[in-house]
């Protein structure tokens, strides 16, 4: 990784921190009654927990190449954060992965519990569209309408819920390549699609350069969760701050289980070239997103 996308990653990072931060400390999140303690204190858990913050880097670096300030980018990536720590809390539920590590801390079931972490999943996922809906993300009201429909794309049945349901539903009947591919894609590849896709929306990019851009989340995600799946087997539990060497016990499919992991790191270098072929279109300008591509494989944690 180049130290300018360490540095910026960084900056990203504490951008998005500081919005998730103000976010859920501010009143917005009053409906017709106040917010329980308890809920907004396990919301700030599974959220304010020192995530990578990958997806709204992608948001803003997407959009940048439009002409959109990281300042102006921040919101729509919040919004995608706020799901995406939606669906680690449920992940993490016993019915599912049950994990009790997170983010180097315990996860939202062990420090409240069940009820409380499946509630405060839904609210970070409800207000992530209340903040796509305020004027404050886009002042154009159509563009906030497609901001809206790509997240609810990237995140139910045909997206993140979806493709959660076939991974679970995959620990009872084996699945094919392929359709460890296409469970893949939606599970992790849709919300990370749609960060890459709202970016350019943000913008107002062309068609032609959105299925470019599409093409490449699409192989990025990919690669993304191969290397979620490599490190489940490599790394520790301290470097990842989540648990390790579980994906075969809980008999997860993936392609790390099918083709080894030789083969699965070949596999993930050729995502990898994918994913920066397809910004051809692009030119240098999308230099920092073949970055973020060749980060997702590198990453250690
Ligand atoms: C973990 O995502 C879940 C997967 C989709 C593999 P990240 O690795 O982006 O997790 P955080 O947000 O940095 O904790
Ligand atoms: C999670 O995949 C994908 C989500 C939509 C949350 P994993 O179950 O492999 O993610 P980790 O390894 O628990 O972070
Ligand atoms: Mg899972
Ligand atoms: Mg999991
Ligand atoms: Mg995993």
């Amino acid at each position: 990784m180049t130290m300018t996308l360490v540095h910026d990653l960084k900056a990203s990072a504490a951008r998005l921190d500081r919005a998730l931060a103000d976010y859920l400390a501010e009143t917005p999140l009053s409906g017709p009654g106040p917010a329980p303690e308890r809920l907004v204190a396990a919301m700030r858990h599974g959220s304010l927990n020192g995530g990578k913050r990958l997806r709204p880097y992608l948001v803003e670096t997407s959009a940048a190449l439009f002409g959109i300030s990281p300042h102006q980018a921040t919101r729509t990536g919040l919004a995608l954060e706020m799901v995406h720590c939606y669906s680690l809390i449920h992940d993490d539920l016993p019915a599912m992965d049950d994990d009790d590590l997170r983010r180097g801390q315990p996860t939202v079931h062990r420090a409240f519990d069940e009820a409380t972490a499946i509630l405060a999943g839904d609210a970070l996922l409800t207000h992530a569209f209340a903040v796509l809906g305020d004027p404050a993300t886009h002042p154009d009201p159509s563009i906030r309408i497609r901001l809206v429909a790509e997240l609810a794309a990237g995140s139910g049945a045909g997206g993140m819920a979806g493709g959660q349901m076939l991974d679970i539903l995959g620990e009872s009947s084996p699945l094919t390549e392929t359709e460890i591919l296409s469970m893949q894609a939606m599970k992790t590849g849709a919300l990370i699609r749609a960060a890459v896709r709202m970016g350019a929306m943000l913008g107002g990019a062309s068609d032609r350069d959105l299925a470019a851009l599409t093409a490449y989340a699409e192989a990025a995600g990919r690669a993304f969760q191969l290397a979620d799946d490599i490190l489940d087997v490599t790394a520790s539990a301290e470097a990842m701050g989540k648990a390790t060497g579980k994906d075969a016990d809980q008999g997860k499919q993936t392609l790390v289980g099918i083709l080894g992991l030789d083969a699965a790191r070949l596999r993930l270098d050729a995502m990898v070239a994918e994913a920066i072929a397809a910004l051809t279109p692009l030119g240098p300008n999308a230099d920092r997103l073949r970055a973020i591509a060749r980060y997702f494989a590198a990453r250690e944690t």
